[in-house]
């Protein structure tokens, strides 16, 4: 875990927010290459849900939604976790994820059961503070996860007609627009609403780098339906959904299926899909797919006055549709991509450098995820023959693909920086190049070489970039 944050850092992935000030928990910027892996992995999903289907559209709802959508929603009053407070050290923990460690299940549980359970480990000596070890902690009591602010006039006080939430998930647009949709979009069961935005949860432990954070990005697709299609249509997102992680380039032994035992009410079937984090020991639900019933839209229904029932016209029949959603956060898929990108390995000093093997660090990330796809080098920065060459290289490729010109060190520290970021391919501009105007293409995995003319580089770069 600290080698990826301390990369994830150095290289301008990723930044603590409002460092100067002291840093905000559980609240991360992104830099350049961040930003630029993170649209990447947004992109390779809007092309899996909505490109290349037919049945999905897009939407991007507003983060502000009206105070009632969570009422009806059941966030506002039951939106919470359980937590307990260590006296000596002030550190807050979940107290199911307490209980679990103990091997006691509490998800969902009541105050009592979970003070219950806490009671009967604290007399056993049993219950201790994971940061300081010690006995000292509070009895559990529930904690609301929605992020409140408030519209209208500054003077206003923040009373319960104005207070407004930050979207705890994004789906609640979807479910909002959903009549807007079906009106305007000329669709018909079964059809998916794909979008992908902010969502605000005031998360209490917050001890896992981007893993879960209070502000974060969750890419979510609800899947309208007729009750009858729901088991066909779950075991085909499954499917498809579990495909996607194998496709870019995760190992299949690392993605598995996690299926609910305890399920929310309105719920009829529940699914993670968990990957095995090296730097969180273990797997870890990233994606969520669950069987959500007709208690959405019902309850919109019933909160707005608003008829949200399907006309089928091949059975003259109307009901609410069923809901089947898929759920990711595109954090924690950041998170997940660059866990597995993370490689130390040995390799031989790259030629006219001395000494014997050394170690090197590369993400090995998917190309089309990769931030940076190309890096065009001058063999010699003093030589402005190759610098004027390699420019004049960088120019043509950089509106084709994300380029970077590096002209800085020696060559092998240049392969490790642009290896570091997980840049597919470096292109060397060298004494060769002047003479037959060919540059050296280097691939970041096997480190092999090859001549190509600077004319064919383009189609080289997008067949290779393509044809992954
Ligand atoms: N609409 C369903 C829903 O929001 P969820 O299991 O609460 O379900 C779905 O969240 C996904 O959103 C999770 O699998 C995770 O990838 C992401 N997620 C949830 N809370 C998060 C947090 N605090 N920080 C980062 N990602 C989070």
């Amino acid at each position: 875990m600290e080698k990826i944050v301390s990369l994830c850092k150095r290289r301008g992935f990723v930044f603590p927010s409002s460092e100067i000030y002291g840093g905000l928990a559980a609240v991360y910027d992104y830099g350049h290459y961040g930003t630029l892996l993170k649209n990447n992995i947004r992109d390779a999903w809007w092309k899996h849900m909505v490109q290349t289907r037919d049945d999905v559209v897009g939407l991007d709802s507003a983060i502000f939604m009206h105070p009632t959508t969570w009422k009806a929603s059941g966030h506002v009053g039951s939106f919470n976790d359980p937590m307990v407070d260590c006296r000596k050290c002030k550190n807050r923990f979940r107290a199911d994820h307490i209980l679990e460690e103990h091997g006691i299940a509490a998800d969902k549980a009541t105050v009592e059961f979970i003070n219950f359970e806490l009671d009967k480990l604290r007399h056993a000596k049993k219950l201790k503070c994971l940061v300081c070890g010690s006995t000292d902690l509070t009895p559990a009591r529930f904690f609301s996860l929605m992020v409140k602010s408030n519209l209208g006039s500054p003077t206003e006080e923040l009373s319960e007609e104005n207070v407004v939430y930050l979207r705890p998930e994004t789906c609640g647009g979807i479910y909002l627009e959903y009549k807007n949709t079906l009106d305007s979009a000329r669709v018909k069961l079964p059809f998916g609403i794909a979008q992908v935005g902010k969502a605000f949860r005031n998360e209490i432990v917050a001890r896992q780098f981007i893993f879960r954070t209070r502000e974060f990005e969750q890419m979510e697709m609800q899947y309208f339906l007729r009750p009858k299609e729901m088991k066909e249509k779950m075991e085909e997102w499954k499917k498809a959904r579990q495909e996607w992680y194998l496709f870019y380039g995760m190992d299949k032994k690392k993605i598995r299926l996690h299926e609910h035992d305890k399920l929310a009410h309105y719920a009829s079937e529940a699914h993670d899909i968990e990957y095995d984090f090296k730097s969180l020991g273990g797997f870890k639900e990233v994606e969520g797919i669950h069987a959500r019933g007709d208690w959405d839209l019902s309850q919109h229904s019933k909160f707005s006055g608003v008829d949200l029932s399907y006309y089928d016209e091949a059975t003259k029949e109307k009901f609410i549709p069923h809901i089947m959603e898929t759920s990711v956060g595109l954090n924690r898929l950041f998170f997940m991509f660059i866990d597995h990108a993370y490689t130390e390995e040995k390799v031989p000093a790259p030629s006219g450098a001395e000494g014997g093997d050394e170690e090197r660090v590369v993400l090995k990330l998917h190309k089309d995820l990769a931030p940076i796809k190309a890096a065009v080098f001058p063999l010699l920065k003093n030589k402005p023959e190759l610098v004027k060459k390699a420019k004049e290289v960088y120019d043509a490729l950089k509106p084709l693909f994300m380029c970077e010109f590096d002209d800085n060190g020696n060559i092998g520290k240049r392969y490790r920086r642009q290896d570091e970021i997980g840049t597919p391919y470096c292109v060397t501009v060298d004494f060769d190049t002047l003479a037959d105007d060919t540059v050296t293409v280097r691939d970041r995995d096997t480190m092999k070489q090859e001549r190509v003319k600077v004319g064919e580089l383009e189609e080289y770069l997008k067949k290779k970039l393509e044809n992954i």
